[in-house]
């Protein structure tokens, strides 16, 4: 299974998704600020490998502290850090929340135990979502037919999680099973997500794959080289509304017209019961020199303005089933995931 990401004691190890897939390129996080700044640069991005990310911030930033230093302090320093550094994604706040449970329970070990237990937590957090992905690809490919052809947009695979993906796991799960499939893949402006890195991914697993431009969607769907759409996701609310990476609203609306099947699939950590609608989700907006610049090269002028918000929000009516690790939920979404929470 591909490396996303590593816990190596007094390190954190992760493949510089910036950098795929010309170059396979690790980089060694020695302390928690860097695990931060990794997370923000997208070094490693994809919610759920944000969230192990996080928790490993988190262990090793306490793991650095001395006998003599304000656990409390130190603790609550290194958890705002990193809650600081991407705010759309629900798994990054979950597993900082159960990082922070994990400290408040056993603040008064001694530090060498209360040490061992915060890297034994992270630990369960980067196991748990690789099991909890095959589950989701367990129970996911029964949506896909032997010869479907299937559009994702961005990268919902072994590089956005701890290993296997979500989006790319039901497909594994569906190829594995000896379904003869056939991936689309948006290539996923500004950051290229789709081109990069689940066209690598899929490569690397010989899955048959096919790029395309993130504006061909509505022609391959017209033609009828489609037959199914599935994302995953960054922060499911209440009704169902999704938050997933900009362009993805786009797909859905047009798998609605031509009335194809859109999944979401994420685990049930991407979910967040306290907001209602998807217009309560902070998007987040990156830099617009993103947007200008491809593979380092301005596309405009210099002094153009541009928009980048990084994540858009999918309204429920377009979504016709959310595979979790616990089952399918269908709409209506506020009962059905209700049950599975
Ligand atoms: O900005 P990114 O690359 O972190 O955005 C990632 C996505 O939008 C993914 O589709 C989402 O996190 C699901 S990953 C299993």
């Amino acid at each position: 299974m591909l490396p996303t990401i590593e816990w190596d004691r007094d390190k954190v190890i992760m493949i510089d998704q910036r950098k795929l897939p010309e170059e396979e390129v690790y980089v060694e996080c020695k302390d928690y600020s860097q695990v931060a700044e990794a997370i923000e640069k997208m070094v490693i991005r994809g919610a759920p490998a944000v969230g192990v990310a996080a928790a490993f911030g988190v262990a090793l930033g306490m793991m650095k502290i001395g006998e003599e230093e304000k656990r409390d302090k130190e603790f609550y320093l290194i958890y705002r850090r990193l809650k600081k550094t991407r705010p759309t994604a629900r798994n990054l706040f979950w597993a900082l929340e159960r990082m922070k449970k994990i400290f408040e329970e056993n603040r008064n070990l001694d530090i060498f135990r209360l040490k061992e237990r915060l890297i034994q937590e992270a630990l369960a957090i980067e196991r748990e979502d690789i099991e909890k992905n095959k589950k989701i690809g367990f129970l996911g490919k029964q949506l896909i037919k032997d010869g479907d052809s299937i559009l994702t947009h961005c990268n919902a695979g072994a590089l956005a999680t701890a290993g296997y993906g979500t989006a790319l796991g039901v497909i594994r799960a569906a190829v594995e099973e000896g379904k003869r499939i056939q991936v689309y893949a948006d290539e996923t402006r500004p950051f290229l997500q789709g081109a990069r890195l689940t066209c690598w991914e899929l490569d690397k697993e010989n899955i048959p794959v096919i790029l395309i431009t993130d504006n061909m969607a509505g022609y391959l769907m017209q033609k009828g080289m489609i037959s199914l759409v599935i994302t995953g996701a960054d922060r499911i609310v209440r009704n169902g509304d999704t938050a997933n990476k900009i362009g993805t609203y786009t797909v859905a609306v047009l798998a609605k017209e031509n009335g194809l099947p859109f999944y979401v699939a994420a685990p049930l950590a991407t979910i967040d019961f306290n907001l209602g609608q998807g217009n309560q989700i902070l998007i987040e907006e990156r830099d617009p020199q993103e947007v200008k610049e491809v593979g380092g090269r301005c596309i405009t002028l210099p002094h153009v303005k541009a928009l980048n918000p990084a994540f858009d929000v999918t309204p429920a009516k377009y979504i016709s089933a959310i595979i979790t690790e616990k089952g399918i939920a269908r709409p209506p979404f506020e009962k059905s995931l209700t049950k599975l929470m």
